[in-house]
């Protein structure tokens, strides 16, 4: 099978595309990642596959902590830049104006508008390929009771 062949099969599995936050000496940081999936029910646990090179990744990893934040349908905007710019650069949470609310358990704050908000301690790591695989246990969490509808991709195009 060609390689474009590979890609398209693997994008035709749905992705949930959400915002990965992360804290570290002040500085708050989000990117986009859809490569997130629930892996145990109790505990409630979610895995997180991060490219090494993402400043996330380096956040992450020195501070066992993350916050998962679900988007809702009319994000686009925010999910494009949060996954085309690098919090090394710009500062992704000023520039797009979002509210922040603050955590329960972790030090990375939640993001208001948002599906729902999911506080993740690291619990595991393993290496995946070019990436890292972060198992984050869920400490706390909110949800927007509003009729919010998710922003889910495939085959690289948003399912309306
Ligand atoms: C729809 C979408 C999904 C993405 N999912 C992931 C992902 O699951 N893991 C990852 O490492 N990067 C993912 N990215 C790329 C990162 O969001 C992007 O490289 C970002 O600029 C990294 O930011 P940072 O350097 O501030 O951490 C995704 C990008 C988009 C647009």
């Amino acid at each position: 099978m060609d390689k474009e062949s590979l890609n398209l099969a693997s994008r035709s599995l749905v992705w949930p595309v959400c915002l990965v936050g992360a804290i570290q000496n002040e500085k708050h940081n989000i990117m986009t990642a859809a490569w997130i999936t629930q892996i145990s029910a109790n505990p409630l646990q979610l895995i997180i596959s991060i490219d090494k090179s993402r400043y996330t990744h380096n956040m992450i990893s020195e501070t066992g902590e993350f916050v998962v934040s679900i988007l809702g349908s009319e994000h686009k905007e925010i999910a494009a830049v949060c996954g085309s710019r690098s919090g090394r650069n710009v500062d992704k949470v000023k520039q797009l104006k979002i509210g922040t609310i603050p955590s329960a358990v972790v030090k990375a704050p939640r993001l208001a508008g948002c599906l729902a908000n999911m506080e993740c301690k690291v619990v595991a790591q393993y290496p995946a390929g070019d990436r890292t695989l972060f198992v984050g246990e869920v400490v706390a969490a909110d949800i927007n009771k509003e009729d919010q509808k998710p922003m889910i991709m495939y085959r690289g195009k948003y399912i309306e």
